[in-house]
């Protein structure tokens, strides 16, 4: 009953909203001179809102000199030269074409070793919590209703970790990889828990394959088995959605 849902005719509108918010919010705490957190997502889903974000830079000037962002997740293991990792889609789709500081810029690592990816999630958690919290989280889903890369099965109280990739994540992106093979089997994603101290939750999804897991969040139960349902324990959440994606609600 908290979940707010905007529905619009298309990809593209939704977008078109979700860039105004992250802009407004962006543009008041420039005029305050206060930095902006921002957890950011990719994937196909958030690419537009990227786009008009830029269009915005570009255009009206908005600067990102004052924001800092928190990526969710990288597939592990990954170079960040790789053309599928997500540190070379963040650099191609945003970053490159905006002013933001790179130091102000923190994305999961998916080069380390084994050992160390402990002490690099808990310090990803700290980093956030020394910027005060994440301020605007843009989420994707996936079509088996994971956030970030917590697949289905994760704990409301998940952090920061290294997780074991759902059969279906991988098959979704196996195209990209060129086939299931090289297609990671690991990721590092913030936790459930990370993604809900968030101060306010923008989730997007477009298209059919995304309408069974959109559903989930319309029934009473919050279940491990779609992980998407643990929004609906954050009181700021805000669905935003094409008519595909919410052709089964
Ligand atoms: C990916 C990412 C998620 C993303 C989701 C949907 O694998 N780890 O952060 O939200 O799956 O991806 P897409 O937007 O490409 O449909």
């Amino acid at each position: 009953e908290n979940i707010h849902f905007r529905l619009f005719k298309n990809k593209s509108l939704g977008s078109d909203y979700i860039s105004k918010l992250i802009h407004s919010k962006i543009e008041s705490n420039n005029s305050l001179s206060k930095s902006t957190v921002l957890g950011l997502a990719t994937g196909a889903s958030p690419k537009k809102v990227y786009e008009k974000l830029i269009a915005s830079h570009n255009e009206q000037g908005l600067s990102f000199s004052k924001v800092i962002t928190f990526n969710l997740d990288e597939y592990y293991p990954i170079e960040p030269e790789s053309k599928n990792s997500y540190h070379y889609y963040m650099f191609e789709n945003l970053f490159k074409h905006v002013d933001i500081d790179p130091v102000n810029i923190f994305i999961p690592d998916g080069t380390l070793e084994l050992d160390d990816i402990p002490d690099h999630c808990e310090a990803f958690e700290n980093k956030i919590e020394e910027f005060g919290g994440v301020d605007f989280q843009l989420l994707g889903v996936g079509s088996n209703g994971h956030i970030g890369f917590n697949e289905p099965g994760s704990e409301i109280n998940s952090k920061t970790r290294l997780i074991q990739l759902d059969q279906r994540t991988r098959s979704d992106a196996a195209e990209k990889f060129g086939g299931l093979n090289n297609t990671p089997k690991y990721a590092i994603t913030m936790g459930i828990q990370t993604i809900l101290k968030a101060k306010k939750i923008v989730c997007m999804a477009w298209g059919s394959s995304k309408a069974e897991a959109i559903s989930q969040l319309f029934n009473k139960e919050i279940t491990k088995k779609w992980p998407i349902t643990f929004l609906k324990e954050h009181p700021q959440v805000e669905l935003v959605l094409d008519e595909e994606a919410a052709s089964l609600i």
